[in-house]
Parts: structure tokens; sequence; C-alpha cells
């Protein structure tokens, strides 16, 4: 239908071009003032990605050469992605009894996938907090059935949306089940203090020795054994831990990092009920800057 063969646009408008374009969608000739022979030529034209490209290029009566006052790209192709994913979560919205707003603490994805694949006959979607609120609707106006701006107001951080048509009960009984720990990684917050007691570590082999001495922990061999020669202190309780700190707990396995799910609150699809299930007055303290962080593109 289109034409999609870049070409060039030479003279438009009495402006005197030289730009590369795709498909030509609208060319616009404006002229700026009265009596004045100013002209601005507005360009759409959209690429094989349907990116849209819209150039405003004057051209001033003074003298014959123009101006780029500005190119402006949109992607398109984000657009129509947002519009499926709405799509997507509407129809979740249409064909699921319950729709559940939970959050998420230290998520891993082995354990996420975990999740999908016992709930497949359920839905789950992560991210794109704004494209979400979007599809259930900010508030009483535009929400896309009644009472689904009050889950919208839960999509803040790190929260995933399940579309299920199991009960309540069915959902909380299998997050609280689910609980699992792992590892801290760097940036975690520790949960206690950890110390360890100077002497042998005959865990590790004596090759190792310099990679633990370089991790900052006071080794030496002893009769070739990784020896601790005085007790050292890997964190304390709260430490935003190092990547050195977390690689030692590892080491030593000290799990911290606690994997939970916890359900916010649900909606129902046949009643329209909403309920809040934890407590999320935190939540909806945040201020709306909180918002436009969320890194959903
Ligand atoms: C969920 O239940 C409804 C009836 O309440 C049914 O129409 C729908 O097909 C079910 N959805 C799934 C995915 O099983």
């Amino acid at each position: 239908m289109l034409n999609i063969d870049p070409f060039k646009l030479n003279y438009v408008c009495g402006v005197n071009l030289n730009l590369m374009f795709n498909t030509l969608l609208s060319v616009r000739c404006v002229t700026i003032c009265a009596g004045c022979t100013d002209v601005l030529v507005l360009l759409f034209s959209v690429d094989k990605m349907h990116n849209l490209t819209l150039a405003v290029v004057r051209k001033t009566a003074a003298s014959s050469s123009y101006k780029m006052l500005s190119l402006t790209k949109t992607a398109k192709k984000g657009l129509e992605l947002k519009q499926n994913l709405i799509e997507e979560l509407r129809k979740c919205v249409d064909i699921y009894r319950h729709v559940f707003i939970f959050s998420v603490e230290n998520m891993r994805n082995n354990k996420l996938k975990d999740i999908r694949t016992a709930w497949k006959h359920s839905r789950f979607f992560f991210g794109k907090n704004k494209v979400m609120m979007i599809a259930l609707g900010k508030g009483p106006t535009d929400e896309y059935k009644d009472n689904l701006h009050k889950v919208s107001r839960f999509l803040k951080g790190e929260v995933g949306v399940l579309f299920t048509n199991k009960t309540k009960d069915e959902v909380q009984e299998y997050f609280d089940n689910f609980k699992d720990t792992d590892y801290a990684r760097a940036g975690n917050t520790a949960q206690m203090a950890v110390t360890l007691d100077e002497g042998p570590l005959e865990q590790f082999p004596h090759s190792m020795e310099p990679q633990l001495r370089q991790l900052g922990l006071p080794t030496a061999l002893k009769k070739g054994v990784v020896t601790l020669i005085k007790d050292f202190e890997v964190c304390k309780e709260g430490d935003t831990l190092t990547p050195e700190q977390a690689r030692i707990l590892k080491l030593f396995g000290y799990e911290m990092a606690e994997f939970k799910v916890t359900i916010k609150c649900m909606w129902n699809s046949e009643t329209g009920d909403f309920a809040q299930l934890a407590d999320g007055s935190e939540d909806m303290q945040e201020n709306e800057e909180e918002e436009e962080e969320d890194g959903s593109e």
C-alpha cells in the first residue's frame, strides 16, 4: 500500500530541501504571518518500522535559505506494543474471575519461572506499571470496569498482576508457602550481623586462599590449611551489601535474601468488588513522582 523506498525531497512549498525521506504521508505549507512570505513546511513521514517523522522547516522571505526547526521521530512501534499490552490486559479482565496485585521481594527469574509453570491456568504480568494503569483505568471515569481504578493504585514499584479463576484462599495459600531464601546480592540489605570466628577454614582448598584474602578476609595458609587469623565481621544488620560482602556471605553459606510474594489487593470481575489484602498504607503515601520512574518503557 505504501511506498517504503527512501527518496529525496528536493523542492516543496517553494523551499529547496535536500532531505531523505521514507514514505511521505503529508506535506503542509503554512504561512506564518498575514502578508509576509515566510513559510513553514510540515512534513510527516513514516518508515518501515512505523516510526513517524515530523520535520518542521522554515523559509524566511529575507533569504532563499531554509532552516530546519525540528526533526521529531516517534517510535510508533512502541505505541503499538503498548496498545497490544493494554488490549491483552483488558481481555484478561474479561475472561478471568479475579485480578490480584502482588508485590515481590528479591525477585529471581528462576523462581518466577516456577510460579508461572505452576500457574499455567492463569496469567501473570510484570512491569510496565504505567501501561497497566492505563489498561485498568486511573480513575472512576476512565476505568475499564467498576472499581478497577482502585486496583490501579497498587501498581507501584515491583509489583505484578495475576489474572486467575482460582479463589483468594488458593492464591494466598500458594504464595504464603512459596517463601524461599537465596543468597543476597550486592545492594541488598543485610538481614543479620555475620561475624566469622578465627580458626581453620577446612571447607576451602588451599588454592582458594589468595581469593579469600582478596575479598578482605584476614586469611593465611597454616600447614597448608586456609586459616582465618582473627575474627572477622562480614556485615552488620542493615548494611547495604558490597559485592565483596555478598560474595563472602555466599562462600560461607549465609542466605539472606528472602524471596517473598505479598498479595496486596484483589478484584472480582463478577461482582466488581475490590478488596485490599495487605497493608498498603505505605504504598499509598508514595508521591506521584514515583510513578514516573518505574521504567515502564
Ligand atoms: C474462568 O471462569 C469463567 C466463568 O466464571 C469462564 O468463562 C472462563 O472461561 C474461565 N477462564 C479460564 C481461563 O478458565
